[in-house]
């Protein structure tokens, strides 16, 4: 069975103990907060902060009560008995402080690494998502833009998953509108006869996206046909519908190479899935009173946004907000997703901003956002080169990603050789350790960041082994694995029959954090910031090693089985985190 988080079983102790205290305010949530150290002295773990805001409440009506601090007296006197708390305490003007029970720290960790650490997936308010990440466009470029939105989308789904949410993984790809008829009649121009279209053929999709485009902008008479050819395409016409399916299974093994490095699964529905259905949702839009006509296009205005929606161009072509409106309406009514999250650049924000605010409008989600079902757009900023500017190499406009994993993957495979230890390695144990650790390193630079900033690709940082990177991370995790392999000991007998003690000060600090996981990842999913859990992971490695390793000797010393336990806990811990955060753990340096 599934656990609950520390914050959420404290938070059970604190609700009954507002019953009892406040019986006339009976829908009191109560508020609890773990200490956080920055803010000054610590007091305890956790912290409920409810005796000023309660305080507020009650003071007008008959209260026996005089003042915040009395609150919290009253408060921590009807905690009830538990044996996850050693202590409480009232500070300042009420906060009411709880240090927990190292035995029931120890225990609940000893519990985990019998049960396994699914018994800590947090518990979400959603049973079925919808994440559209990655979503590139078809014959042009996938860049470093789409890179992020593959990255932090999948490590969005992988956190969603391990709470138990249905999380459908939804590749929106561009794959429809009026490049089509552009590059269908180029495609006929070059290659007269269809059996020769295949990838080797045509090479580099995007340079011949460039050169269609090229011909389109300079003749006229090609510009005519290509804007029919959307037409017969759109009309599904045989040969134009198997040239587009042609175009799009080239890109698409082009965007599949790129999955396949990454470890990234991804099911695509791409833009013309969602063509069917725009008719009769612009029509109920349309019913529903949304629509207005606006210099020839069909548009929804919407509230704080001066330029409207536009859902069917002047020339009557639908475009990217009506395949977004049609989207939306399909995956609510017919997927039945309650949470719907969207992950592109910060550049397209007011984009969703209006097609979320139109759906609104229509009914199809509700108006006050701390309800569901829900839509949401995840932004995040540029990747900037070490120049400042948009990230793009020297030969070629923009970074092929392929390049880039490569290169990333070359960089770690020439650290590794480098080291004493990796001398007598099997060839394949370098292989597959290089592309753990090379991806890992581009995926976790991208990660750590708060997603909204902009960050800058920089290989020498992100594949350091000082700092805050993956490596660092993945050889934190190796020597721990290294600790338990040379005690010689079997971790499945200690799990049977050891016990996990917590008395020195280094040991609980590592089971504190330890043992709070389950509401990090709760608070990453809620908030939908990776970059909580990699602080995590590394303030885990750092006190690891800062508090715990570096005063606890743990191979010979009495206190061996116990801290034995405690490494594996870390070293479970931190391999959950790798793989939310789609790293490959590695086991030896
Ligand atoms: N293809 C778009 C782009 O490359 C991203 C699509 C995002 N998803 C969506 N439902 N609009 O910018």
């Amino acid at each position: 069975g599934n656990v609950s988080s520390v914050k959420r079983q404290l938070a059970q102790l604190f609700e009954l103990s507002l019953r009892a205290t406040v019986p006339d305010e009976p829908d009191i949530v109560p508020l609890v907060d773990s200490c956080n150290e920055k803010s000054g002295v610590k007091h305890g773990d956790y912290q409920c902060n409810n005796a000023m805001v309660l305080w507020a409440k009650i003071k007008g009506k008959k209260t026996e009560f005089r003042g915040p601090p009395a609150v919290g007296q009253a408060i921590m006197k009807n905690i009830p008995p538990s044996e996850m708390i050693e202590s409480c305490s009232v500070a300042g003007p009420g906060f009411v402080n709880v240090v927990l029970s190292k035995n029931w720290i120890a225990q609940s960790l000893l519990r985990m690494l019998i049960d396994g650490i699914d018994t800590w997936a947090p518990q979400l308010p959603v049973k079925r998502a919808v994440v559209d990440f990655s979503s590139p466009n078809i014959a042009k470029e996938m860049h470093v833009g789409h890179l992020r939105s593959t990255i932090i989308g999948d490590t969005l789904a992988r956190m969603l998953e391990f709470s138990r949410v249905e999380v459908l993984r939804r590749n929106h790809v561009g794959d429809w509108g009026t490049q089509f008829g552009m590059l269908i009649e180029f495609l006929f121009e070059k290659f007269p006869n269809p059996e020769e279209v295949n990838e080797a053929a045509i090479g580099d999709l995007q340079a011949f996206y460039k050169a269609s485009k090229l011909r389109f902008d300079s003749d006229t008479e090609f510009k005519q046909k290509a804007q029919q050819a959307v037409v017969r395409l759109q009309g599904g016409e045989t040969r134009y519908r198997e040239a587009w399916t042609k175009i799009c299974e080239i890109s698409r093994a082009e965007f599949h190479r790129v999955y396949e490095r990454l470890g990234v699964q991804l099911e695509e529905k791409g833009e013309s899935f969602y063509n069917p259905y725009i008719p009769w949702v612009l029509e109920e839009l349309n019913n529903k009173g949304l629509i207005e006509e606006s210099e020839g296009a069909r548009v929804i205005f919407v509230d704080g946004v001066k330029i409207p929606l536009i859902v069917v161009k002047s020339d009557g072509g639908y475009n990217y907000a009506s395949t977004d409106l049609a989207a939306l309406w399909y995956r609510l009514n017919e997927e039945k997703a309650e949470w719907i999250i969207y992950l592109t650049d910060v550049g397209q924000q007011q984009h969703f901003d209006m097609v979320f605010k139109a759906a609104k409008r229509a009914g199809w989600l509700p108006v006050d956002d701390s309800l569901y079902p829900k839509a949401t757009h995840v932004g995040f900023g540029l990747v900037l080169g070490e120049d400042g500017k948009r990230f793009r190499t020297r030969s070629t406009e923009v970074v092929r990603l392929i390049d880039l994993l490569d290169e990333a993957k070359t960089r770690s495979e020439a650290a590794i050789r480098e080291r004493e230890t990796a001398r007598n390695w099997p060839e394949e144990e370098v292989k597959k350790t290089s592309e753990a650790v090379g991806y890992g390193a581009v995926k976790y630079a991208d990660l750590k960041n708060n997603r909204s900033s902009n960050y800058t690709f920089n290989f020498d940082q992100m594949l350091s082994d000082k700092g805050n990177t993956a490596v660092y991370l993945l050889y934190a995790h190796a020597r721990i694995c290294s600790i338990i392999r040379k005690s010689g000991k079997d971790i499945e007998e200690l799990k049977k029959n050891g016990k996990i003690v917590l008395d020195h000060e280094g040991e609980r600090a590592l089971g504190l954090h330890l043992v709070q996981f389950s509401e990090v990842v709760e608070q990453a999913c809620t908030n939908l910031l990776p970059s909580t859990l990699c602080e995590y992971l590394y303030n885990l490695s750092d006190i690891f090693t800062s508090k715990f390793y570096s005063n606890c000797q743990v191979i010979g010393s009495p206190e061996e089985t116990s801290r034995l336990l405690l490494c594996e806990a870390t070293a479970v811990v931190m391999r959950k985190c790798f793989y939310l955060l789609g790293v490959e753990p590695v086991y030896k340096i």
